[in-house]
């Protein structure tokens, strides 16, 4: 990836690796995340799978350094990312589950709005990665359209766009396939392999996309009621016999003993 043109100079432009120790995460009187360890090493392509409802986002937002642990540690290459004194020493680009766009901007000044407002880079060197990021996800046509104007897929490859003209090291993905057809899901997946391997750049994906998780990742991570209950490749998670685990990546349909009756009152 290009040098960026931040006044910071991040001179290691190296994939960085990511240390969860020990991490709780309480809102209120409810435990959301307990006891989370996970290394993710530099380069890879870690996934995290889970249900509905069992910390995922929230992990993902306290590994982006969004929102402070109850306990335990998060460390990217050995630093905080909540520490404003070195948060500018890597690069991080989070791609958030709902896209995050802004309804009133056009899909280029989405991607350079961000870099424009920190003076990332000369005005210039901006238009470049955002015209840059534009051809990546194939999306030069619609740099003149509105958020409203674009198809589910469209909005979801425009999220990744806008995370790229960060140059990031370490890029993170809430549900990049939610709410897509097969088709557009797998290619989703190839656009995440295909920048990881280009740019060498560090990926988590938070999604319930099993050929997703099965196909691009590198180790898959499954966490239920805000525990890690494994940590495997894909072959590894073909052999899991945690019941749990295998009910979640092979669910069956059963009528006779219906799972809604079974559903935990809010
Ligand atoms: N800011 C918050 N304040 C209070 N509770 C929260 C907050 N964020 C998340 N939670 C709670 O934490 C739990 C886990 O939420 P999270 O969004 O991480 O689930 P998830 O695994 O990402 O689910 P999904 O697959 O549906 O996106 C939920 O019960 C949610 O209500
Ligand atoms: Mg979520």
């Amino acid at each position: 990836m290009k040098k960026p043109c931040s006044t910071q100079d991040r001179s290691d432009r190296s994939p960085v690796g990511v240390e969860v120790s020990g991490l709780s995460k309480k809102y209120g009187n409810q435990t959301v995340l307990r006891d989370v360890s996970l290394s993710v090493v530099p380069g890879e392509i870690f996934v995290i799978m889970g249900p509905s409802g069992s910390g995922k986002s929230v992990l993902l937002r306290q590994i982006a350094g969004l929102d402070s642990p109850t306990a335990g540690t998060v460390r990217i290459n050995g630093l905080d990312p909540m520490n404003p004194e070195t948060r500018d020493r890597f690069a991080l680009a989070l791609v958030f589950q709902a896209g995050a766009l802004f309804n009133s901007l056009s899909v280029y000044d989405n991607l350079a709005l961000y870099p424009l407002e920190h003076r990332l880079c000369p005005k210039k060197d901006i238009h470049d990665r955002v015209m840059r990021a534009l051809k990546i996800l194939s999306l030069e046509n619609a740099a003149k359209k509105f958020p409203s104007e674009l198809s589910g897929g469209m909005k979801k490859r425009v999220a990744i766009a806008r995370a790229l003209v960060m140059e990031p090291q370490l890029m993170l993905y809430d549900e990049p396939t939610s709410e897509l057809d097969p088709v557009m899901s797998a290619t989703i997946s190839e656009i995440i392999a295909t920048l990881k391997h280009e740019f060498q750049v560090t990926t988590i994906v938070v999604s319930h996309d099993r050929d997703l998780a099965l196909t691009i990742g590198d180790r898959v991570a499954i966490l239920m009621k805000g525990e890690l209950r494994t940590v495997s490749t894909a072959a590894e998670l073909r052999r899991v016999t945690d019941p749990d685990v295998v009910d979640f990546l092979n669910p069956q349909i059963d009528l006779k003993n219906p799972r809604y009756q079974k559903l935990e009152a809010l």
